[in-house]
């Protein structure tokens, strides 16, 4: 049976950046559908709950039946996604920046916490409708950015690689405080990124 993380917060600890009605719609109806269904989808393909969800995702091509396999990479992405995004979230801070190995592997790779921030907002701004920004490690460690559409990530159908930071632009995310304005949530968001959160996934 996979749960839903905890929210390590209160649901208007992310205010003004997010508000509690964009949380509790967002962590208790949208997220909180995806993990029924995924629960549904997982029983109805005869896959172990137990088998971690990285590895089910990662290995969506044995599910014979493609309506079957369709709604576990739908709500299992869904699942997954969420539960990266909600964890990696805390109270607001002016000037909030990396700490630690990240900030080392971030200025390494992309030149400045400004340079990677600009590439990361880019790439959620720019992707086409609903999806995802992304920062992971691929499977020598070394750091890359990409987009992904509807509840795919960078793990559906591979191994390996590991999502260390992510931006939900689906609409859901941000339109009760944002309306259309997607890029000033992007700008925004970089204000409740827990760190510590990112370099624990990262080590
Ligand atoms: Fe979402």
């Amino acid at each position: 049976m996979y749960e839903q993380i905890k929210l390590p917060y209160d649901e208007g600890a992310l205010a003004p950046v997010i508000n509690k009605e964009t949380v509790e719609t967002h962590y208790g109806k949208h997220h909180a559908t995806y993990t029924t269904n995924l629960n549904a989808a997982i029983e109805k393909a005869g896959i172990d709950p137990a088998k971690p969800i990285e590895d089910v995702l990662a290995d969506l091509d044995s599910i014979s039946d493609p309506a079957t396999r369709t709604a576990v990479l739908n709500n299992g992405g869904g699942f997954y996604n969420h539960n990266v995004y909600f964890e990696q979230l805390k109270a607001p801070s002016e000037g909030n920046a990396p700490t630690g190995k990240i900030k080392d592997a971030i200025d390494a790779e992309f030149g400045s916490f400004d340079a990677f921030k600009e590439k990361m907002s880019a790439l959620a701004v720019s992707q086409f409708g609903s999806g995802w920004a992304w920062l992971s490690a691929d499977k020598d460690g070394k750091l890359y950015l990409s987009q992904s559409a509807n509840q795919e990530n960078p793990i559906t159908k591979k191994t390996g690689h590991k999502p260390l930071l992510t931006i939900d632009v689906w609409e859901h995310a941000y339109y009760l405080d944002y309306k259309n304005l997607r890029a000033k949530y992007v700008d925004e968001i970089w204000k409740l990124i827990d760190w510590d959160v990112v370099n624990k996934r990262y080590a």
